[in-house]
């Protein structure tokens, strides 16, 4: 790698982050003004009314701040998201907050309603269930537009697969208990799925709404859900984000009476965040090489979960040629611990720093303390 040339923040900081490793033996570090940047191009399109932070993503106070501070929104999934989001930004507006349970029990929808927070169903079961509860009230619903996609199967939010939404065939059903309830729908939202490539995705997305949109006349607001995608690899292209920014202007243009919103979790942090851990011990087993480091799936599960790819570098030895193939696995008892198989690294030393990339998304709000092994700290920088 060259490192003049390589204008990656974790690049251009790394004498930063070697001082943050020789303090700490495995760490998340975040660095804010990557995810200020990235903050700052989603809510400069002119056609998204609202940019609302899908806080599950990273939930780490300093990413709350910076991103509030940007002035983005905030989606919670559940009351103790809603709770931390007040403990952190004590004046943040209940009405910056779209409150979005999924097959939660009936107390979180009357905690929600109570405490006057925008709150979207996405079944049916409710309305029909606890009707007494959405009398008079403003709603989003989330639809499943039955299009979208996903970096893997677990990640797709549409189709019968998926657990999420209301289903298309089941639009004259929702307007008929919306209707008994008595309840005010202003919002129709989907979410299509997580890591998706391709902007016309959302452009779909809002033209299916439209079609709920039309059944409820009070609907202010489309919300196409989060799901951009980032680059893996370095050298892979960066999402589209003006073609995005152009599709959805022209259906504002066509469609003024709705406001545009936007639901990203990982587009705004994953590439702000790097895991750094060290090298423990080196083996050599058949034709496969392996290098330990201190830290393991307990810390960040997506390779093991999702098969997901992230880019490892050893970051003592930046400037030394990628010379072997290694496969980078942690201290967790079991054998899909792996970070990454196959990878070209320079040799490894015991206590090199391994910096882990595209973590700032799904990482360390994702960990546990599986084989009692501790969760890595979070600094920001
Ligand atoms: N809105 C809703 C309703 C969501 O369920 C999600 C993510 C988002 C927005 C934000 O999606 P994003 O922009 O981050 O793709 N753990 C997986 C991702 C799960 C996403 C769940 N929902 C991963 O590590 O890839």
């Amino acid at each position: 790698m060259n490192k003049e040339q390589d204008n990656t923040w974790w690049v251009r900081k790394r004498d930063e982050l070697l001082e943050i490793a020789e303090r700490n033996l495995n760490a998340y570090v975040y660095d804010l003004t990557t995810i200020e940047k990235a903050a700052h191009d989603v809510l400069e399109m002119p056609a998204v009314a609202r940019v609302l932070y899908a806080m599950k993503a990273n939930f780490n106070p300093d990413v709350l701040r910076t991103l509030a501070n940007a002035t983005a929104d905030f989606d919670c999934v559940s009351p103790g998201e809603v709770n931390h989001l007040r403990d952190i930004l004590p004046d943040n507006g209940k009405d910056r907050i779209l409150f979005t349970p999924n097959f939660a029990p009936r107390d979180e929808y009357e905690w929600g309603i109570k405490e006057g927070l925008r709150v979207t169903l996405d079944n049916l079961y409710p309305l029909k269930a606890w009707p007494e509860l959405f009398a008079g009230q403003e709603l989003f619903i989330r639809i499943d537009p039955d299009q979208g996609g996903g970096h893997h199967e677990h990640v797709v939010t549409v189709g019968k697969r998926s657990k999420f939404g209301v289903s298309l065939d089941e639009l004259d059903e929702l307007q008929n208990l919306v209707g008994q309830a008595g309840a005010r729908i202003i919002g129709i939202h989907a979410h299509s799925g997580s890591g998706i490539l391709d902007p016309e995705n959302w452009h779909s997305v809002a033209t299916a709404l439209l079609q709920v949109a039309e059944r409820f006349p009070e609907v202010r607001v489309l919300d196409l859900g989060g799901g951009m995608g980032v680059p893996e690899k370095r050298g892979d292209p960066l999402f589209d984000l003006q073609s995005l920014g152009q599709r959805l202007a022209e259906f504002q243009q066509q469609n003024p009476e709705y406001e545009l919103w936007l639901e990203p979790g990982r587009y705004l942090v994953s590439a702000a965040g790097v895991l750094l851990t060290h090298v423990t011990q080196l083996k050599g087993k058949s034709d496969l090489r392996y290098v330990g480091v201190s830290t393991g799936i307990n810390a960040l599960i997506r390779p093991a979960l999702y098969d997901a790819y992230h880019e490892i570098v050893n970051l003592t030895q930046i400037d030394m040629p990628a010379s072997e193939t290694v496969t980078v696995v942690g201290p967790i008892c079991e054998t899909g611990d792996k970070f990454g198989t196959d990878r070209a690294l320079p040799p490894s030393n015991e206590n090199d720093v391994i910096l882990i990339a595209n973590a700032g998304a799904y990482g360390r709000v994702m960990s546990s303390s599986y084989n009692l092994r501790d969760i890595p700290t979070e600094i920001t920088i």
